[in-house]
């Protein structure tokens, strides 16, 4: 059987660490990415780091054509599928865009997959389906639902996904719903690099903590929580990482053991939550990263920002049962080892 995998938006903050998980693992990664939100210098980095150069092809996967030439080449395994657009207020402001490229393209990719008989699939979903959960650990039975372009992109997907698995059983398609991912790989020299001023708290942090933004404004000090601050699922980019070997090796256990008569035996459409279980406050967060850090993070309390809920966190058994995957690394790893990735590359991939 083949190693190959088909890495969508492989050049990003998520795909990068996970090409070199998988390298680990003894898979092969070919990488496909229109670069909408990355740079090739990850890449050579991502090359640099596994001793190895990664194959890169340039491409939309709104691009059939080029998705067949890449299908018509090579023979693969699967395809994790990371290449999306996923700013929240961006997504409200051009919706068009969002489902055109998150939604349209998937159908794309899916649509060239099967002409290929490929038919193994892990998509990068978001702890944003549930929307504000009615309780919590979120497990994957909890009610679906969501507020912004984005998120319905991504729930739209999941739908695509269950109706194509319904239609064709040969299909394996796995969501991982990730929670709050953050930190970057130990060497720091792969990370996070926002484009403009980040929307999320940890980039936020560590560009106060570097000097480049002044003030952190936190959202909101009235949350039913331990503080007052928001509560979330903070999970090491590594462990995420991690996370789709291990749905790969499920899926190739799978595919391996099967016998001709067992066909109807696919996984179908399998939501897993790939998070650690454990709520974590804005404020403890900025407190531990001060701590590992020695870095004070200058911070005020605003108000709260809309369409953010109070709490989520994940109940990670389905990962753990299933995939026999869990979470290892810390809070203060996921902070020291992003102000490593950040102190030694202030202006991320632009900084040599
Ligand atoms: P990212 O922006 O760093 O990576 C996405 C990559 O996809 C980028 O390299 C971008 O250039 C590429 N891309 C976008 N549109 C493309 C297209 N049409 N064709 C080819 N390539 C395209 O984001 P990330 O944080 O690594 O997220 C990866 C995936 O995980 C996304 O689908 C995102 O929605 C999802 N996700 C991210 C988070 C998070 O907080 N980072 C949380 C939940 C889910
Ligand atoms: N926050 C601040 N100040 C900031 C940024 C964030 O106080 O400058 C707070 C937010 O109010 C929230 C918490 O920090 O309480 C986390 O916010 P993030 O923006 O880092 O993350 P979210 O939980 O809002 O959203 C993230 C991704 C979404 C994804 C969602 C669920 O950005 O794409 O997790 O997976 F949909």
């Amino acid at each position: 059987m083949t190693n190959k995998i088909l890495v969508t938006g492989g050049a990003g903050y998520i795909g990068s660490h996970t090409c070199i998980a998988l390298h680990e693992t003894g898979y092969e990664v070919v990488v496909y990415d229109n670069l909408s939100n990355s740079s090739r210098e990850a890449i050579n980095r991502v090359s640099t780091l596994i001793g190895q150069t990664i194959e890169f092809i340039e491409g939309d996967i709104r691009d059939a054509e080029m998705l067949r030439q890449v299908f018509t080449s090579r023979e693969f395994f699967g395809v994790i599928h990371f290449a999306g657009l996923k700013a929240v207020g961006e997504s409200v402001a051009k919706p068009l865009l969002y489902y055109n490229n998150n939604v349209s393209g998937t159908i794309n990719l899916l649509e060239v997959m099967a002409e290929y008989n490929i038919k193994n699939l892990v998509f990068s979903s978001s702890a944003t389906v549930y929307g504000d959960p009615e309780s919590l650990p979120i497990d994957e039975n909890s009610p679906r639902s969501c507020t912004n372009p984005y998120g319905q992109s991504k729930l739209t997907v999941e739908h695509i996904l269950e109706d194509l698995a319904v239609s064709d059983d040969s299909w394996n398609l796995v969501a991982l719903r990730y929670f709050n991912p953050v930190g970057a790989h130990s060497s720091g020299q792969i990370g996070e690099d926002p484009n403009d001023i980040p929307n999320n708290l940890m980039p936020y942090i560590s560009q106060v903590a570097v000097g480049k933004l002044k003030k952190l404004s936190i959202f909101g000090d009235d949350y039913p929580t331990i503080d007052g601050t928001g509560v979330r699922d903070f999970i090491h980019v590594t462990d995420l990482a991690q996370g789709h070997v291990s749905a790969l090796n499920y899926l190739e256990q799978l595919t391996s053991s099967r016998s001709p008569s067992d066909m109807a035996k696919s996984v179908g459409f399998l939501p897993i939550n790939l998070g650690t279980g454990k709520g974590t406050s804005v404020l403890e967060l900025v407190n531990a990263f001060t701590e590992v850090t020695g870095r004070d993070i200058p911070h005020q309390f605003t108000g709260r920002r809309a369409g953010d809920i109070a709490s989520c966190y994940a109940s990670a058994d389905k990962a753990k049962t299933l995939l026999g995957w869990q979470a290892e690394l810390s809070i203060a790893d996921m902070c020291q080892d992003t102000w490593r990735w950040q102190s030694q590359n202030p202006s991320g991939y632009n900084s040599h």
